[in-house]
């Protein structure tokens, strides 16, 4: 009988109850034993890692539709891989959770993160040393290479597009227009898709410059008064500082353009998980179990077209943009951003969307 870890690692995103149920009732089939670590790699990083026994009545199924993680993504003031870096204590910290892995004996480990967290994962190896290590990728960012989904990011479209849907009827009421600020780190993947699912009027990325004149033209020349202009918390504007929504309504509100800065904030990490999303959740969860049959380590479930299957770590990592984690010197992440060929730019200039200056 084979006994497997999982753990959530990073920030939050919908889905992960549903895979870590499904996990749950894939392992029990097979006769495995499953436990899950609490609170990620903080939980690891003790003597005695939080852990709960599971069964199948520990998650019922009516928790697989819920946000959040059932096992938890990490403990404000515990230490972690940035304050063991910032404090020069990166080789104990690696040391501590190989031990507690050791300690728990497992034959393998699955792991569900963001690009931070499989980053850290390919860079420090060794601590996984002698176990299965399969990873399955989530975020709401979608910025995770050699995957075309991340678990998590239909959801937050969809909480976005609701937050937008309500919004609609207030501008419409007031004659006015609203900057919304989506999340996304430094890629634009989140307002994209939002924007062209709810119908926004602009959509600011950061992978495409903007000129703030050419968006007032846009917003002037509206055949509406009211609107929505969609801005990823990922853009910056040289001379201006604050976030990017108010930047947008400030300069706005200078050319005369009624409006307001409105944030949805984390409810995009939160929501019912969409069916797609489940879907999504369940086949990753599968290839993930058929990996440990399959003796894999160091490998990450991928969805590439039609297909989930597993990718290795190695490739996940080099097929990305290597950059520097800005929270972190030491921290090596690769990302994947919009990519110029996204076929939803094309689509948002054909129906009169502004997207910056694409030309
Ligand atoms: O990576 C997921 C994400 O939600 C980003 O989109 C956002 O910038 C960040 O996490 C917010 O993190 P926190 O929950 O620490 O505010």
């Amino acid at each position: 009988m084979k006994k497997i870890g999982i753990m959530t690692t990073g920030g939050d995103c919908s889905g992960l109850n549903t895979i870590i149920q499904r996990l749950i009732l894939g392992a029990t089939v097979r006769g495995w034993q499953v436990i899950g670590v609490k609170d990620g790699t903080d939980g690891l990083n003790k003597k005695d890692p939080g852990i709960i026994t599971f069964d199948l009545n520990t998650m019922p199924i009516e928790t697989a539709r819920l946000s959040g993680s059932w096992l938890g993504n990490g403990h404000p003031g515990a230490e972690n891989f940035e304050t063991a870096a910032r404090e020069n204590r990166i080789e104990q910290f690696n040391k501590q959770i190989n031990l507690s892995l050791l300690k728990l004996g497992l034959d393998a480990l699955i792991l569900i993160g963001g690009n931070g967290s499989l980053s850290l994962a390919h860079n420090n190896r060794e601590i996984y040393y002698g176990l299965s290590l399969v990873c399955i990728p989530k975020t709401i960012d979608m910025d995770i290479p050699m995957t075309d989904r991340t678990i998590g990011f239909e959801t937050a479209v969809q909480q976005i597009v609701n937050f937008c849907d309500q919004l609609i009827l207030t501008a419409r009421s007031h004659h006015r227009w609203f900057v919304v600020q989506t999340m996304g780190r430094d890629t634009g993947n989140l307002a994209l898709n939002a924007g062209i699912a709810f119908g926004a009027d602009a959509i600011l990325i950061p992978e495409i410059k903007f000129d703030t004149d050419n968006l007032i033209q846009h917003i002037k020349k509206s055949y509406r008064d009211y609107g929505i202009i969609l801005v990823s918390e990922g853009i910056s504007l040289r001379g201006h500082s604050g976030r990017p929504a108010d930047i947008i309504s400030r300069i706005l509100t200078k050319a005369g353009i009624t409006n307001r800065a409105d944030f949805p904030e984390h409810t995009q990490r939160a929501g019912d998980t969409t069916a797609n999303d489940r879907i999504l959740a369940t086949s990753m969860a599968d290839c993930a179990l058929n990996a440990i049959d399959n003796n894999e380590t160091y490998v990450m479930t991928a969805k590439i077209g039609n297909e989930i299957k597993t990718v290795s770590l190695e490739d996940f990592f080099h097929s990305g943009n290597i950059v520097f984690d800005p929270n972190i010197p030491e921290l090596k992440v690769s990302n994947a951003y919009v990519s110029p060929n996204n076929p939803l730019l094309e689509i948002a200039n054909n129906m009169g969307i502004y997207i910056g200056e694409t030309k």
